[in-house]
């Protein structure tokens, strides 16, 4: 059977000021329902790419992504705007991703409109359903988005995203910013809404204790190739490429885990 969510030979390349950067280069990998998958790997690796490519925020050169059976990259019009919904991202700069006057109940509210998720008269419950649900409390519809405090903005934009209901989530780097006790959280509130909703998630981070903390598998990007994937687990006690080995080394308390083994 086909999987849930695939990622075929994609390639990027980008042209500056006379140079070529091939952002990404025959990127493959599969995703299943209710899976998070991590993607790990130095900065400038095409991480960012991948993520604004799936989020049709930028087209591909080659490859292709196929979502729920269908030609991901190849939808538009109406059939796009209709898909949308079911593939909802959150970035790590979520400040500079709400506009500056909307109040939280604003930020919630707008795919709920957009998507016609629910009907007008039931729109304020729907925004209090969904501020409990990400531990913020119906009273903060009011508030004014900018603000709240990193964290709080942090699930905001997780109950933004989940409004939708999709069936996929982005995330690029969305706790990398957040201190270690709110960012341990946030982590939390995803696990648990994945296993409340089935969603799947594929997990930008540059941190592998972070993906640690929720991937069940991890690929290992490097220069715009995927150099090695498996369970989050076994790569992290039996790194294969040397990206994956210095990415363990950056994290204490990964580096810790090697030696006891
Ligand atoms: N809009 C752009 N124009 C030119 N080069 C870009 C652009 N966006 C990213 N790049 C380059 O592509 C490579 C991958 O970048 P990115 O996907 O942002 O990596 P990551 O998210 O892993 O840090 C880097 O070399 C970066 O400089
Ligand atoms: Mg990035």
């Amino acid at each position: 059977m086909e999987p849930f969510f695939s990622v075929n030979h994609l390639s990027k390349r980008y042209q500056s000021q006379g140079r070529t950067v091939q952002a990404l280069d025959d990127v493959s990998f599969t995703l299943a329902r209710g899976e998070t998958l991590g993607l790990a790997g130095p900065s400038g690796c095409g991480k960012s790419t991948l993520a604004r490519i799936i989020m049709r925020l930028s087209p591909a050169d080659g490859g292709e992504v196929r979502f729920q059976g269908r030609n991901w990259l190849a939808l538009s019009g109406q059939d796009l705007r209709a898909a949308r919904r079911h593939v909802q991202m959150v970035f790590q700069d979520t400040y500079g991703a709400f506009n500056p006057r909307a109040t939280v109940a604003d930020a919630i509210g707008e795919p709920l409109r957009i998507h016609r998720i629910v009907a007008p008269r039931d729109r304020q419950a729907e925004i209090a359903r969904l501020l409990e649900r990400v531990g913020l409390g119906a009273d903060y519809a009011a508030r004014p988005v900018l603000q709240l405090s990193g964290g709080q903005r942090q699930r905001v934009a997780i109950a933004r995203a989940i409004a939708c209901r999709p069936s996929l989530l982005v995330m690029d780097e969305a706790v990398s910013a957040l201190d270690v006790s709110v960012r341990a959280q946030i982590l939390e509130l995803l696990v648990s809404l994945q296993s409340e909703t089935g969603l799947s998630c594929l997990f930008v981070s540059h941190d592998l204790a972070v993906i640690r903390a929720v991937c069940h598998r991890v690929a290992i990007m490097e220069m715009g190739r995927v150099v090695e994937q498996g369970e989050t687990d076994s790569v992290i006690s039996n790194p294969q490429s040397d990206t994956a080995k210095r990415l363990i080394a950056a994290v204490p308390t990964l580096r810790k885990d090697q030696s006891h083994a």
